[in-house]
C-alpha cells in the first residue's frame, strides 16, 4: 500500500468512526464517543447507537418529545435488566463527555481540608456531608474503598441541610441537583406513570414530593490495584430503594460498576461519554407489580456493586442522584412478599431486608429504618 493510500485509509476509517458515533454528523447532539473495546449495536435505520455492551442506550431528547419507540426502550430496559443509558440529557451528557468534567468535585471536595474539619461531616443515619473512607458498608463484611459527599435540596433547610465544606463549588453543585430532578421528573411523567397507573404512583405529587428525600451521593472510589482478601470493594451488592438512580461516571474512568443479569451473572457497565446511566430502583419495582404480574411485565430493581479493586483498579469518581418519592407514598400491600425475598439473611441491601415487617407502612418508614442500618 503506498504512503498516500494508507493516509486515504486512515482517514476514512476515522470517518466512518465518527459518522457512526455520532449519528450522521448532527452536531449539536450525541457527543459522546466509543472507546474501541466496547461493543456496541446501532439501529440500522436511524444510525444511533442502540446498546453498549448489550445495555439499552436511549436518547433522552427523543423521550422528551414522547417518541413512542424511545419510551418504549425505556420500559423494556427497566424490565429485563433495570439499567440503560441515557444520551443526549444535556448538561448531565456535557459532563461525562469531557475528560475532568467532574473534576471540580474532586478538587473542592477530597482534600484534607475538608477531612479534618469535622463540622462537616455527615451523621450517622440520614445526613448530609462528607463521609471518610471507609466510614460506610451496606454490607458488613466488606471494606469500601471509596469516600463520599453527601449533599440534597439546597432551599431545604429542615434537620437535614447541606454542610458545604469553605471551598465547595456550590452553585455547579446545585446545579447538577437541578438537571437531575428535572430527568427524574421527566421520566416519571413520560414513561413511568402511565405504565405503573396515575393512582399506584399518587400522581404528580408521589413523585415531585419526594424532592425533599432525593439526595447526591458522590463517591472518589480510592485506587486499589490488590484485593488479597477478596474483601475490598466499592460498593457490596445491592438494589437501590427508590424510583430511580441517575448516575454520572468519569469520562474515560475504569469500568467498576456491574450489575446482575437475569441469568445471574455480573455484567459490566462502563462509563461512556455524553451518557448517563438510569437503574430502576426497589420502589418502583414494588409499584409496577400492583398493576402488572409476572417478570416480563414487572420492572426489575437490579442488583449492583461497585468492583475496582484488583487487576489494576484506579481511582474513579462517580455522582449518584437517588430518586425518591413522596414519604407518605404507601408501599403497595399484598405485594411485598412476592418481591422482597431477595434481601433475606443479609446477602444484599435491598429496601425490604429491614426487619419493618408491618402492612401500610408508608415509603418513608422504610427508608428511615434502612438509614438507621448503614454504618456512618
Ligand atoms: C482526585 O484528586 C486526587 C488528589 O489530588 C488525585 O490523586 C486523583 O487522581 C483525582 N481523581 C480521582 C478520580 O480520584
Amino acid at each position: 500500500m503506498s504512503a498516500l493510500a494508507l493516509v486515504k485509509w486512515i482517514f476514512a476509517l476515522a470517518l466512518c468512526y465518527h459518522v457512526g458515533v455520532a449519528r450522521g454528523g448532527d452536531d449539536d447532539k450525541a457527543k459522546f464517543h466509543k472507546p474501541r473495546h466496547l461493543q456496541a449495536t446501532f439501529d440500522p435505520r436511524t444510525g444511533e447507537m442502540s446498546t453498549i455492551e448489550g445495555i439499552r442506550v436511549v436518547d433522552f431528547e427523543d423521550v422528551l418529545v414522547s417518541n413512542a419507540a424511545s419510551v418504549d426502550a425505556v420500559l423494556s430496559a427497566s424490565k429485563s435488566s433495570g439499567i440503560y443509558y441515557l444520551t443526549n440529557c444535556g448538561i448531565l451528557c456535557r459532563l461525562t463527555g469531557q475528560t475532568g468534567g467532574l473534576e471540580f468535585y474532586n478538587s473542592s471536595l477530597f482534600n484534607d481540608r475538608v477531612r479534618a474539619d469535622l463540622s462537616v461531616r455527615a451523621d450517622p443515619g440520614n445526613s448530609r456531608g462528607y463521609i471518610e473512607e471507609g466510614g460506610e458498608a451496606g454490607v458488613h463484611k466488606f471494606v469500601e474503598r471509596k469516600e463520599g459527599f453527601e449533599y440534597g435540596d439546597d432551599k431545604d433547610a429542615g434537620g437535614k441541610a447541606n454542610k458545604w465544606p469553605e471551598n465547595a463549588e456550590r452553585e455547579k453543585m446545585n446545579l447538577v441537583f437541578e438537571e437531575m430532578q428535572r430527568i427524574k421528573n421527566s421520566l416519571m411523567e413520560l414513561v413511568y406513570s402511565d405504565y405503573l397507573g396515575e393512582e399506584v404512583v399518587g400522581g404528580k405529587e408521589g413523585w415531585e414530593g419526594g424532592r425533599n428525600l432525593d439526595l447526591i451521593r458522590l463517591f472518589r472510589y480510592i485506587a486499589c490495584a490488590d484485593d488479597e482478601d477478596g474483601k475490598s470493594l466499592g460498593s457490596s451488592p445491592h438494589t437501590d430503594w427508590g424510583l430511580l438512580t441517575l448516575i454520572l461516571q468519569e469520562a474515560g474512568g475504569v469500568t467498576a460498576l456491574q450489575y446482575r443479569d437475569e441469568k445471574m451473572v455480573w455484567r459490566d457497565v462502563p462509563p461512556v461519554r455524553g451518557t448517563i446511566v438510569v437503574n430502576v430502583g426497589d420502589m418502583l419495582e414494588l409499584l409496577s407489580n400492583v398493576r402488572h404480574s409476572g417478570p416480563a411485565e414487572t420492572l426489575t430493581s437490579p442488583i449492583h456493586r461497585v468492583q475496582h479493586c484488583g487487576d489494576g483498579g484506579g481511582g474513579r469518581l462517580s455522582v449518584v442522584f437517588f430518586a425518591y418519592p413522596d414519604e407518605g407514598l404507601m408501599v403497595p400491600q399484598g405485594v411485598i412478599e412476592k418481591v422482597g425475598v431477595r434481601g433475606e439473611g443479609g446477602a444484599y441491601n435491598t429496601l425490604l431486608d429491614g426487619r419493618e415487617r408491618e402492612r401500610g407502612a408508608t415509603f418513608g418508614s422504610w427508608l428511615e429504618e434502612k438509614w438507621r442500618g448503614v454504618k456512618v
